[in-house]
């Protein structure tokens, strides 16, 4: 089965009985094809043996069928533990490659291998080796959104989850350099107290998110808490009544007797939100005239890819083993920091 070119999968409309503020989707796919492609999928999955893995920003036909959805922390924690023979993995190629990293002898999958990130682009593996060379005593915590190389030249990796952990962590004696992420790295700082030496990269979705934008809104929904990814800029954290990753906006969300919510973040975690709390609203933040909320990285999967990379087990991951050995260090010091009851965990 192939992406049908004209696929209405590629338009946009508002969605229905929304107001203004609310973001446009994806039309969906007729529900005779989804029905047939998602029980397609699911016989693939049991034939394989596989697990099917999906950040919160994959569209909801995909969160549908997975095994297991979340954000970066707890995907790399499913992909450390699979017995799974094959890994079939929704969301960029990081994510991906962390996957293989965790699990060099089996499968892993991913519906398009183009699927890319703004971040990890930002950080060649030579510029950061030439950073790094102007200070021995440079410890470098890589953000997970970064590629293999980036990873195998670091000394711990962490997520947007875990990551005030991780720094609060760190050797007291060496200098921090926090790549690649300036943003999550500045709110870092501000939680810990750490100085950092920040890398110059952004994620291009999340930068999009304005204080005009955020006051908007508000106005609209003067008593909706704003939540936040720590990948937006100060401007719009400051704004926040919440800033964290995509899995704790959840728990956050959940536990809140508030009844409606703004989220600064990408718009496939709206239907994770609205999946585990039904009852709640959720108001994206707008941003201007554009879907720049919706990362088009991650909205590059689509249930067809999917179905097809399943039926024909490509494209694969594949890594040099050596960067598997190399990057396989500072993830696995970032999960066993993960276990760890400290205080100021992230
Ligand atoms: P989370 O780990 O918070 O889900 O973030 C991943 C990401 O790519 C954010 O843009
Ligand atoms: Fe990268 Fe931003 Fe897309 Fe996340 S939302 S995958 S940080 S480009």
């Amino acid at each position: 089965m192939t992406d049908t070119p004209n696929s209405s999968m590629s338009q946009t409309v508002p969605i229905p009985g929304a107001d203004q503020s609310d973001f446009v989707t994806r039309v969906p796919l007729p529900p005779p094809r989804r029905d047939a492609l998602s029980r397609a999928i699911l016989d693939l999955k049991r034939k394989l043996n596989a697990v099917l893995l999906a950040h919160n920003y994959q569209v909801p036909e995909i969160q549908d069928l997975a095994d297991y959805v979340g954000d970066s922390l707890g995907l790399s924690q499913q992909a450390a533990k699979t017995t799974a023979e094959v890994i079939v993995f929704c969301g960029v190629h990081f994510m991906a490659e962390t996957a293989k990293i965790l699990n060099p002898g089996k499968i892993v999958i991913l519906p398009d291998q183009d699927a890319g990130c703004s971040l990890e682009e930002s950080c060649p593996p030579e510029k950061l080796r030439a950073l790094q060379a102007t200070n021995p005593n440079f410890h470098t915590v890589a953000y997970i959104n970064c590629g293999a190389r980036v990873k195998a030249l670091s000394d711990v990796i962490c997520t947007s989850g875990n990551a005030v952990k991780i720094v609060n962590a760190s050797p007291p004696g060496r200098d921090i350099l926090f790549v690649p992420d300036e943003n999550l790295g500045a709110w870092v700082m501000e939680q810990t107290g750490r100085k950092m030496t920040l890398w110059r990269g952004s994620c291009y979705a999340h930068v999009e998110f304005t204080h005009a934008g955020v006051m908007r809104v508000r106005r609209q929904f003067p008593g909706a808490p704003l939540v936040a990814h720590p990948e937006c800029t100060r401007a719009v954290r400051l704004l926040a009544d919440e800033v964290c990753s995509t899995e704790k906006m959840v728990d956050y969300c959940k536990h809140s007797p508030a009844s409606a919510f703004l989220i600064a973040t990408e718009a496939g975690m709206i239907h994770r939100l609205r999946r585990e709390c039904p009852a709640k609203r959720f108001i994206p933040v707008p941003v201007a005239n554009c879907r720049c909320n919706e990362c088009k990285f991650m909205k590059m999967n689509t249930l067809e890819k999917l179905h097809d990379c399943m039926a024909r087990l490509a494209p694969r991951v594949e890594l040099d083993p050596e960067i598997i050995q190399r990057a396989r260090r500072p993830i696995d010091l970032m999960l066993q920091i993960s276990l760890q009851p400290l205080a100021n965990a992230g």
